[in-house]
């Protein structure tokens, strides 16, 4: 996957597995700015049409069940894109779609963040197996289990660091470990930030108040705020480390100016590669896989 997404953008047009132009559904229950123009210039850069649904302007969910929507979709989509509240619903477009379902982000993952932050660190450090990367904050929300095992997969020593009270899910860490135990990876937790950092090759944040948790920010931030990622953090790590973070980033909270728009950074080529990795699961999944 990763190497057909290096492919994609150096030769952005040479794949089209939606030409006709064939249309792709791309659901949004909650907002977004990366993933909604990355899938549409991406799924237009593979020869397709995207159909962009906004929150409240399809039946799904409030008028007509998800497998039926599912049904409906598959007659008419080659692909359908989701992003949405409850992991659940995505299960249950999948189990019902004759067609490609993609989670463009749910309460509990966000696999395609995951193949763009693996592009950029394979970018700058080559090979990603061996390599150690230390996600600091709320290690209970999408993205920390997303790095468990997307990073595991990748052969990687993921760390997570954050608060006892919000840790990964029980199960994911175990689903990490298992992961980890076929492909030389491992998994570590911590709630002491600077240990977690120490010798890290990648250093990772995100925000501390998710989609939907506005309502708890003072709270939040109170609770995250030994964990936000400061030049004196990234000094632990190694002196060539380079920093993440998905976006929207929030330079008073989670990560300091100095870091996110410094020279370790490189969130920029990481908010860019969710294009060419993204188109790089859709050709995938609509050809290659085939
Ligand atoms: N990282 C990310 O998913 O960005 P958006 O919420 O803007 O799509």
């Amino acid at each position: 996957m990763l190497d057909l997404a290096a492919r994609l953008k150096r030769e952005p047009y040479s794949l089209r597995p939606l030409e006709g132009p064939q249309s792709a559904a791309v659901f949004f229950d909650k907002t977004s700015t990366r993933t909604r123009f990355s899938f549409a210039a991406g799924i237009a850069a593979l020869g397709g049409n995207a159909v962009i649904v906004n929150p409240g302007e399809a039946q799904l969910g409030a008028k007509e069940s998800i497998s039926d929507t599912a049904k409906v979709l598959s007659r008419m989509m080659s692909l359908i894109v989701w992003r949405t509240f409850a992991h659940a619903g995505l299960e249950e477009m999948a189990a019902n779609s004759t067609v490609p379902d993609i989670n463009s982000l749910s309460d509990d993952f966000h696999p395609c963040q995951i193949l763009a932050d693996l592009q950029t660190i394979r970018e700058q450090k080559g090979e990603l197996p061996g390599l150690t990367a230390t996600y600091v904050g709320d290690a209970a929300n999408n993205m920390g289990h997303s790095y468990l095992l997307g990073f595991a997969t990748a052969g990687m020593h993921i760390r997570v660091a954050g608060p006892e009270t919000h840790m990964p899910r029980a199960d994911i860490i175990a689903d990490a470990k298992k992961i980890a135990a076929t492909t030389g990876g491992s998994v570590t937790l911590f709630t002491d930030p600077v240990a977690a950092v120490q010798g890290a090759d990648a250093v990772i944040t995100d925000t501390w108040v998710s989609m939907g948790q506005e309502a708890e920010k003072a709270e939040r931030v109170a609770i995250f705020g030994d964990y936000r990622v400061t030049p004196q953090l990234m000094a632990e790590a190694k002196p060539d480390a380079i920093f993440l973070h998905c976006l929207p980033a929030y330079r008073e909270f989670e990560v300091a100016p100095e870091v996110i728009d410094g020279p370790q950074s490189v969130v920029w080529d990481e908010a860019e590669n969710r294009l060419h990795a993204q188109k790089a699961l859709m050709a995938w999944l609509l050809k290659e896989s085939k």
